[in-house]
């Protein structure tokens, strides 16, 4: 019987290493494509995220997140929740890729 780990062989990579490739988004598609509450990125710390849903969901208000759609986001979030366990691990669920 076929599975699918049979589709990488032959391949010059382990699977595994095709589960984590990157997905590089330049700042130029985020700040154009991106910067309002209908389809909010922003970038931290070299990270890109997908913030729209978080928008209407932060403890902190709306108006902070709406203010980071289409921007590097590392000063605001940073400059608030650097080292907070909580707000790292919801940002963590939004990654969509990393900053070219
Ligand atoms: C994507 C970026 C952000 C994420 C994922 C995030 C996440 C969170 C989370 C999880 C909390 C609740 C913390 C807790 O109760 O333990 C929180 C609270 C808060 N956040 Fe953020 N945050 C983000 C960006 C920001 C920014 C840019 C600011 C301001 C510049 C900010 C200001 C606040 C404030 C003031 C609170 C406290 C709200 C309260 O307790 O009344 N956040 N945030």
């Amino acid at each position: 019987m076929s599975s699918l780990l049979d589709t990488f062989q032959g391949l010059p990579v382990h699977p595994l290493v095709v589960h984590f490739a990157v997905v590089l988004l330049p700042l130029a598609t985020i700040s154009t494509m991106h910067k309002d509450s209908t389809s909010c990125w922003s970038a931290i710390d070299g990270n890109v995220y997908d913030l729209t849903s978080w928008i209407t969901q932060h403890p902190g208000g709306a108006g902070v997140i709406k203010g980071m759609c289409g921007k590097d986001g590392t000063a605001a979030y940073n400059s608030q929740h650097r080292g907070q366990g909580r707000p790292a691990s919801e940002l963590a669920r939004f990654k969509i890729g990393s900053l070219k």
